[in-house]
């Protein structure tokens, strides 16, 4: 019998990327979201017969109930969330009840409901600043800078306190998402460097030698169904990235300048952002056995193509910048 995925967060940027590859990998799909940002990128899935979207928020304890005593749910994925430093700034108390509240309510749903694999979408934010030198592992020491990175702390040391039986946890610390997905997010950095470089012939780089690791979001997707299958019951943390794709911002210009020609380049000293990470991520692959799909210059290549081609149109970008999120955020959850 087919088995049941519930995505929470599945109309996002990982999200509806997540539905499509599961669906194809022939699950059936209950995808939960409150829209924040629309509901256009589960739209081509509304045929499907092994899909089936709900509208609700993570908080409601009520609604969610009541679905998993309709509906026998095998796995779930949680990644519904307020995503980004300056978004949970932007609306810090809501942030917190989502990302945090949200996910303890969903999990103790799950918890109740005979569900057999929980993974949450964790970051790898939440080690902050990390020793130029050293890597992160997931045993190093976690140094959140941000109400983000907080949230996620916390929620993954209330999941790792759970002592459950037939339920596993996995928690995917995911390295900083590029690449296309049914709803492209611009705010991300390799990204919002892609289109600024086409637009604008001009970047303005700040702190260019911070590092971060850095993953395609279909290789996010391939390791979240990979973990609903990992033989073992304990619960577990993984850096989800690949080691090899640490970067500083300059190496990720560079990249960019190699596809983009005459893109005028400002470094500027500034420190906006104060996470400086690289992170081993050996852990997963010796877990999951998956090698990476897609290269960051693979990624550039394909913002770039639909940008050019305007198969992605310039009001769906402006929708999707950094400060267009803030503000369709505050003005949802105003509502
Ligand atoms: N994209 C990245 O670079 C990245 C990196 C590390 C971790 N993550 C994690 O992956 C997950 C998905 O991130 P994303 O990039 O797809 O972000 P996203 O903002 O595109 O997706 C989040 C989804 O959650 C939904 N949502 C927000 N509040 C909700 C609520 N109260 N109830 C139900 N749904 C709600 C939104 O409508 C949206 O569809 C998040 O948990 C994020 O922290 C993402």
């Amino acid at each position: 019998m087919p088995k049941t995925i519930f995505i929470a967060g599945g109309a996002g940027y990982v999200g509806s990327k997540l539905v499509q590859f599961a669906l194809v990998k022939k699950y059936n799909v209950i995808c939960y979201d409150n829209l924040v940002y629309g509901k256009k990128s589960i739209k081509k899935f509304s045929g499907n017969k092994n899909f089936v979207f709900i509208k609700g928020d993570v908080r409601d304890k009520n609604k969610l109930k009541k679905l998993f005593s309709e509906y026998r749910i095998d796995y779930v994925v949680n990644l519904a969330s307020i995503v980004g430093d300056k978004q949970c700034q932007t609306i810090p108390k809501t942030a917190y009840e989502v990302n945090f509240n949200g996910n303890k309510c969903l999990a103790q749903i799950s918890k109740s409901n005979k569900v057999k694999k929980y993974i949450f979408a964790s970051t790898c934010s939440n080690y902050g600043i990390v020793n130029p030198n050293e890597y992160a592992n997931e045993n190093s020491k976690l140094f959140p800078v941000s109400l983000y990175a907080e949230s996620k702390v916390d929620s993954e040391k209330y999941l790792l306190n759970q002592k459950t039986k037939d339920l596993q946890f996995v928690i995917l610390r995911f390295a900083t998402a590029y690449g296309l997905s049914n709803r492209t997010r611009f705010d991300l950095t390799i990204n919002s460097f892609t289109y600024e470089a086409f637009k604008f012939k001009k970047l303005h780089i700040f702190a260019k030698e911070t590092w971060r690791p850095f993953i395609h979001v279909d290789d996010m997707c391939y390791m979240i169904l990979k973990s609903l299958l990992i033989k073992n019951k304990t619960n577990l943390v993984l850096n989800a990235g690949y080691t090899k794709n640490n970067f500083s911002k300059k190496a990720i210009v560079e990249k960019i300048k190699k596809n983009i020609k005459n893109c005028k380049i400002e470094y500027v000293d500034a420190i906006i952002d104060r996470r400086d990470y690289r992170v081993n991520c050996d852990k997963i692959s010796k877990y999951l056995k998956i090698k990476q799909s897609k290269s960051i210059e693979d990624g550039i290549k394909e913002i770039l193509v639909n940008i050019k081609k305007k198969i992605i149109k310039e009001n769906e970008i402006k929708q999707n910048l950094l400060d267009q999120n803030c503000k369709r955020l505050q003005l949802f959850y105003k509502r």
